[in-house]
């Protein structure tokens, strides 16, 4: 049986049927359905999530869980959960799961983060740390920045974060100008331990604390900790073996917030709150690993959106957060998602030529989105899906504020479904684009484990159907050759573009 979804039978029939309903109206499904929102809604334990404006029929929802069954996803899910090598390409598991599990041991972080919160830290001058500076890229970075953002309200009052990342000296000078050697603290979140703009903003840092304090005071033990699956290579930089955490090799970074990686936010929030992050995380693994196919969010939201990308050829996705602690998010989502299913060679190798992978993520926060890419998404020639994400009680105490935002994210849905006569063309709304809800009870720890844990397992459902690793990420490797190539000033076999671009620079930068 060839592993090409488009070769099933359960596909072929997902084609016919597309064809019989892309006419048809979403707002004329709920006009003949008054149940249809039930119909089309499941939720958990404070989320639920709304997929009924979209164009799906219950005909077209079975034909996707026939899909899912013909790609073994009860099997893909039970794989994962037992630790089996579910990425394939580097021969490792996905341990992401296991870090929430109920048995798991926090002692190493909670016992470093409450003495930091009890201002038991000291700088090597003797005075407490008060100001921690996270740096780490991608996975070792989006994860906890987009945390930290959204718990912000009960962040431990008297200490201060940054999130440095950028190989830009805009990013870490800015930093530094407001930091105090004395007092900061320098976590250094690199999996691999050998990523470059990471490491070159570790020694800037490194450098200023030399300048900054006086004495032979060992200063980086002191005022660095790094965080890695590579021991030997924190070593090697410079840390010593006291001041490295480490976690497992098989989480990968983009799912990695759960592990140690986490620390900033276990200092930040506290043990506790840490947990409930896990906790809530653990609810949606425990829905995802139990709950029939017909009844699993993340499944069915990952069939939503094949349905969208493979059926209906939509190239790209909105993710519009009506929380502002979820600013973040769409760029979170932006690496959870396309570095994971952005492929274009399946598991057997072969090149992918008859659908298409990830769509283009791209998002804000609603109602800022508003007033800046919708008049593309209501009137523009694209049909984007948007993924509509709200919480019903704030953490502020301005209800009016709150009112009129879910009132806003409500109108911009029924808006994007129902369009607008108009005799005038210019004013016309078609309507008829798909959107879905995800509604959270509240934006608080337990909550965004459950958000965050439903997309991670959306993304490997998708990735199972399409028959790609969402666990490797080889794509990333080229450019990251090519800079330490020029960076050696070697641009033998570099284009004429790059070549005069390159030497444009260096005259104007006055090096030879
Ligand atoms: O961008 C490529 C990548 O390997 C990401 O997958 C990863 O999250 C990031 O770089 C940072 O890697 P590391 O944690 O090893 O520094």
């Amino acid at each position: 049986m060839s592993n090409n979804p488009t070769q099933s039978a359960q596909w072929k029939e997902l084609v016919l049927q597309h064809a019989a309903t892309q006419s048809d109206s979403i707002e004329g499904y709920f006009k003949s359905d008054h149940k249809r929102a039930e119909r089309f809604s499941l939720s958990i334990d404070g989320l639920l999530y709304d997929f009924s404006k979209t164009q799906i029929t219950e005909k077209t929802r079975d034909l996707l869980l026939n899909l899912a069954h013909w790609a073994n996803i009860p099997n893909a899910i039970d794989a994962l959960f037992k630790g089996e090598e579910v990425n394939s390409t580097e021969n490792k598991a996905a341990l992401h799961t296991k870090l929430r599990s109920e048995n798991v041991d926090l002692s190493e972080i909670e016992t470093l983060s409450e003495k930091i919160r009890a201002g038991q830290f000291l700088g090597a001058t003797g005075k407490p740390i008060n100001h921690i500076i996270h740096i780490g890229l991608g996975g070792s970075d989006l994860g906890p920045r987009l945390v930290y953002d959204a718990l912000l309200e009960i962040k431990h009052p008297s200490l201060d974060f940054s999130f440095l990342s950028n190989a830009d000296g805009t990013d870490i000078n800015r930093i530094l100008k407001k930091s105090d050697p004395e007092t900061t603290l320098f976590i250094i979140v690199s999996k691999s331990f050998t990523t470059h703009e990471t490491l070159m903003n570790a020694k800037t840092a490194q450098d200023w604390l030399h300048a900054n304090i006086q004495g032979d005071k060992n200063i980086l033990a002191h005022h660095f900790i790094g965080v890695t699956a590579y021991k030997e290579k924190a070593i090697d930089y410079g840390l010593s073996a006291a001041n490295i955490i480490t976690f497992d090799d098989n989480v990968n970074g983009r799912f990695s917030v759960w592990s140690t990686v986490g620390l900033s936010l276990c200092i930040a929030f506290g043990i506790k709150e840490f947990k409930d992050f896990l906790s809530g995380a653990s609810a949606m693994d425990m829905h995802f690993k139990n709950a029939p196919l017909d009844k699993n969010i993340p499944c069915l939201m990952a069939l939503v959106d094949i349905w969208h990308r493979n059926f209906n050829d939509y190239r790209s996705k909105a993710i519009l957060p009506y929380a502002e602690e979820l600013k973040k998010f769409p760029s979170y989502l932006r690496q959870l998602e396309m570095e994971s299913n952005g492929k274009s060679i399946d598991l057997d190798g072969q090149h992918i030529h008859s659908y298409q992978t990830s769509p283009i993520v791209f998002g804000e926060v609603g109602t800022n989105s508003q007033h800046s890419f919708f008049q593309l998404l209501h009137q523009g020639t694209n049909r984007v899906p948007c993924e509509f994400i709200g919480a019903i009680t704030p953490n502020h105490e301005y209800a009016a504020h709150h009112i009129a935002l879910l009132n806003n994210m409500l109108a911009q849905s029924q808006a994007l479904m129902q369009g607008k006569e108009s005799a005038e063309p210019h004013r016309r709304f078609a309507g008829n684009r798909p959107s879905t809800t995800l509604l959270l009870n509240k934006i608080d720890a337990f909550h965004l484990g459950m958000l965050i844990a439903l997309y991670e397992h959306k993304v490997y459902v998708q990735s199972v159907i399409w028959n790609i690793n969402c666990f490797d990420q080889f794509g990333v490797e080229l450019g990251k050759e090519m800079a330490l190539k020029i960076s050696q000033q070697d641009l033998a076999g570099a284009d004429g573009s790059t070549t005069r671009l390159h030497r444009i620079i260096k005259d104007k930068q006055g090096i030879k």
